[in-house]
């Protein structure tokens, strides 16, 4: 067997030049749609600046997106990162190991789409006036506007739901929560360009009649098995690896209080990509940037239908949150090898740091399709083959306490039981079970 590196997956890799593949059809289509609004938003911005530097710079970065859309578009061969940041020899280093001589096209999708990402923050990097600039910002804060819904229901519901508790009703709000975190995932913003209105409000319901339908699309489903591992738990440190802003990381919030409120975590870690990454990705500045949304009055568009117990509501949990971050029991913080373009068999080689750190936590919640991806070396796996084996053996055995809640949005899978995926395509075609973002899987490597 050949020697297995980022570009040689253990099984075969997606890849963008596998003509009418999902990996195609996001290389051909929806990259340009993520990076003319990129265009769009910047334009904006450019157009009403009074600073002359901004507004030049502005342009170059502005021409510079778009010779990237062309670049993709010719599947010109994969060039080196050309700014000063942390991780520019990182990545020139996998470039020039793995990579050399790969195109657009023919690279694997996951480096290609990671590499995107950390071009396109080339261009802002590379400035003085836009260093900071993230240009998904004002999609991130139009998307939290639009779940205003389920913001206000959740913050309602939350005093019922941390209240003093028997270990039987625990595990009751456990089992809705747990559901409303994993399917919070089904709304970032990448996959906007294929989701309508009504399917996003669907999967955001938190009703439990309307859990128990949706909980027939969970494909694997470690639930209960989860609960004997989080029942167990006092005082313990939970890390989230996180996915995306806005109304996903709210509701990871929601999930992070009630561990803290009811003992089973005294210290959760809310771990967080250093650059705009994958649209809707969350940055440490989101977070605060999400608490003064919930404070201000005025941001959500209902917000004149609303009344004073509604913003009591939400405010007295968002203040608590604060209390949170003051007190040092939620830690929010950054790591480059989240945005680096390689899966997470190689954490332990990359970022052995990080590695030992994260093997202090007593649960470590890796939120999404990316990072399900990523864990998985994103590549066409039997589709039984257990998590376990499928995430490699550092994190499948050095790790015994690694959980994805993750809606499918990609080919990549693992862990179905035997038949399932025979069962399903009876029904549904394999884009829908495998890459509509209406399934989902909740796999736990602690399992037994
Ligand atoms: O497949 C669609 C997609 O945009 C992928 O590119 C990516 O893996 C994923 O969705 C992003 O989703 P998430 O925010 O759940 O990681
Ligand atoms: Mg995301």
């Amino acid at each position: 067997m050949a020697t297995v590196t980022p570009n040689n997956p253990p099984f075969s890799a997606y890849r963008g030049a596998d003509k009418g593949s999902f990996a195609w059809d996001s290389t051909v289509r929806r990259w340009p749609i993520i990076l003319d609004n990129a265009i769009a938003d910047l334009e904006k911005e450019v157009q009403q600046t009074t600073d002359d530097k901004a507004r030049q710079e502005g342009k170059t970065i502005l021409d510079a997106i778009a010779d990237l859309k062309n670049e993709i578009a010719a599947d010109r061969p994969l060039r080196l990162i050309n700014d000063k940041e942390d991780d520019t020899d990182d990545w020139n280093r996998h470039l020039a190991s793995y990579f050399a001589g790969a195109t657009w096209f023919g690279g694997t999708w996951l480096f290609n789409e990671c590499y995107m990402y950390r071009r396109l923050h080339e261009n802002f990097s590379n400035s003085t006036c836009w260093k900071q600039y993230d240009p998904f910002n004002v999609q991130k804060l139009a998307t939290f506007k639009g779940s205003h819904g389920s913001v206000f229901d959740l913050a309602h519901k939350m005093p019922t739901l941390i209240q003093p508790m028997t270990v039987e009703q625990l595990e009751i709000v456990y089992d809705e929560l747990i559901q409303v975190c994993l399917w919070g995932n089904a709304t970032d913003l990448s996959l906007l360009t294929n989701m309508t209105e009504e399917d996003i409000k669907r999967l955001q319901a938190i009703e439990k009649d309307k859990l128990a339908e949706q909980k027939k699309r969970i494909l694997v489903d470690d639930i209960e098995k989860l609960w004997e591992k989080i029942k167990s738990l006092q005082g313990s440190r939970v890390d989230f690896i996180l996915d995306n802003s806005g109304f996903e990381v709210y509701v990871d919030l929601i999930l992070a209080d009630w561990l803290l409120q009811s003992g089973k975590a005294s210290k959760v870690v809310l771990n967080c990509k250093a650059i705009p990454w994958f649209v809707s990705d969350v940055m440490p500045k989101d977070v605060p940037i999400l608490f003064d949304c919930c404070l201000d009055r005025t941001f959500f568009p209902d917000h004149e239908n609303r009344s004073e117990d509604d913003f009591i509501a939400l405010e007295t949990m968002v203040k608590r949150w604060k209390s949170y971050v003051d007190d040092g029991k939620l830690i929010v913080r950054e790591h480059k090898f989240w945005c680096s373009g390689l899966p997470y068999w190689y954490l332990k080689s990359e970022a052995p740091e990080l590695f030992n750190d994260l093997r202090q936590s007593d649960l470590v919640i890796f939120k999404g399709d990316l990072n399900f991806r990523k864990l998985l070396f994103d590549c066409d796996w039997p589709v039984t083959t257990p998590f376990k084996t499928a995430i490699g053996k550092e994190m499948g055995t050095e790790f015994t306490n690694i959980v994805s809640l993750r809606t499918n949005k990609a080919d990549t899978i693992a862990g179905l039981p035997e038949g399932l995926k025979e069962e399903l395509e009876k029904t549904v075609t394999p884009l829908e079970w495998r890459c509509s973002g209406k399934y989902a899987v909740v796999e736990y490597n602690g399992c037994p």
